[in-house]
């Protein structure tokens, strides 16, 4: 683990938050690499399950929301953990993780367990008063329920469908820790998919097997990846059937994603009327099957999955889809304007289609080296005899093998890999 995090802090990947000012409660900026990864994995999500289907359709919610719809949804009575206190050293903990010793300081009193709600909240205007609070979503959901009508009006569509969202939740985590693991800003890819009550059992089935082609398009193990049947007693008040795929990470086996079956207790709770008619008339509530994925869950077990080291080799065997650059290329010595003009020639072109970077600093094994680090798949490098026969030495991450290839080639031998 401390491994791909130095190697995140190093190549700009993730950033601790505010770090100049000496940091800012487990907060973490994703820099110049870690964006594309992550603009990356959201992008294939939408195609994937947008996209490629035609039961689906997106939103874009705003982040605060009318207080009423934490009401409603429970969140506001029902949304917490059980909160305890360290006697000895006063360190806040989960009482439901605590394993009889303070992790602080070995302490062994603690102090009465509380519910501790989770939704972080701030005042809307001037005026810090209680008419004024409201709450950062906890869950991106909630808007895909409010938004059902609107979204059933402007699309005319008709059971099984669903609708998704990318986009920030906030919660008030006790102990948020591990690395981008648990945060109390996160961005969540939901889906409530809305279905007839007799058959939530085989949509859910469809969403599993949908959540296992999602680890195969990512590069997640699948050896890694276990389910867990949520028993009664442990699963969220709204939930009836809750499975977590959890990851083996380096300090634990634990959640990456959840599906549950939600009932219709969301939409009966925002709507006093059935929103939805069936052709013959009859209104009722829709039931909800809801995958959910953690985007930064999602890029922790993609770069714990992608690292490898061999030998003095270190790479990130990342899928070309998901790899921040897509290709890098180098002239073969920077001092000379022949070359150099025709790599950047090259560079300018590749550029109009692909995430390509440059570099011309070191030799060529250094550069190589560094592109393997941030998982280029790719790395072109213009020679001498570039000049005379307009072709490229291409080189393949995961192979180490080098190809000479035409120029003119090169942009279809891309989309191939990425493909
Ligand atoms: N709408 C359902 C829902 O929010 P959840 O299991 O509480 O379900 C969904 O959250 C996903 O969001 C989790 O599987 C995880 O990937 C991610 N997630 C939840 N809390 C998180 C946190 N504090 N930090 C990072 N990711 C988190």
């Amino acid at each position: 683990m401390e491994k791909i995090v130095s190697l995140c802090k190093r190549r700009g990947f993730i950033f601790p938050g505010s770090e100049i000012y000496g940091g800012l409660a487990n907060s973490w900026d994703y820099g110049p690499l870690g964006v594309e990864l992550k603009n990356n994995i959201k992008k294939l999500w939408w195609q994937m399950f947008v996209h490629q289907r035609d039961d689906m359709v997106g939103i874009d919610a705003a982040l605060l929301m009318n207080p009423n719809v934490w009401e409603a949804s429970g969140h506001l009575g029902h949304f917490s953990d059980p909160l305890t206190e360290c006697k000895t050293c006063h360190t806040r903990l989960r009482a439901d993780e605590l394993d009889r010793v303070c992790p602080n300081c070995g302490g062994k009193s603690f102090a009465e367990v509380k519910q501790f709600n989770l939704m972080l909240k701030t005042f809307l205007g001037p005026a810090e008063e209680q008419a004024n609070v409201v709450y950062f979503r906890p869950e991106t959901a909630q808007a895909m329920f409010v938004n059902f009508k609107n979204v059933l009006t402007t699309e005319r569509r008709t059971l099984p469908f669903g609708i998704a969202q990318i986009g920030k939740a906030f919660r008030n985590e006790i102990t948020p820790g591990n690395f981008i693991f648990r945060t109390r800003e996160f961005e969540q890819m939901e889906i409530e998919y809305f279905v007839h009550e007799e058959e939530w059992k085989k949509h859910f089935q469809h969403w599993q097997q949908q959540m296992h082609m999602w680890f195969a398009a990512t590069g997640i193990a699948k050896d890694q990846v276990h389910e867990r049947e949520i028993p009664d007693g442990e699963r969220a008040h709204y939930s009836k059937r809750t499975i977590d795929f959890e990851f083996d990470y380096p300090f634990g086996t634990k959640e990456l994603y959840g599906l549950a079956y939600r009932t219709d207790f969301d939409l009966k709770n925002h709507f006093k009327e059935p929103p939805y008619k069936d052709e013959a008339g009859k209104a009722f509530y829709p039931h909800v099957v809801e995958p959910t994925w953690g985007v930064d869950r999602t890029i922790l077990a993609v770069l714990l999955c992608a690292y490898q080291e061999e030998g003095e080799r270190v790479v990130l065997k990342l899928h070309s889809k998901l790899a921040p650059y897509k290709v890098a290329v180098f002239p073969l010595l920077r001092n000379k304007p022949k070359l150099v003009e025709k790599a950047r020639e090259i560079y300018d072109d590749l550029r109009k289609r692909f995430a390509v970077s440059w570099d011309d600093r070191g030799n060529i094994g250094k550069r190589y080296f560094a592109q393997d680090e941030i998982g280029t798949p790719s790395c072109i490098t213009v020679d001498f005899q570039t000049l005379e026969d307009a072709s490229v030495t291409v080189r393949d991450r995961d192979t180490m093998k080098q190809e000479r290839v035409a120029i003119a080639d090169l942009a279809a031998l891309l989309a191939e890999k990425i493909r």
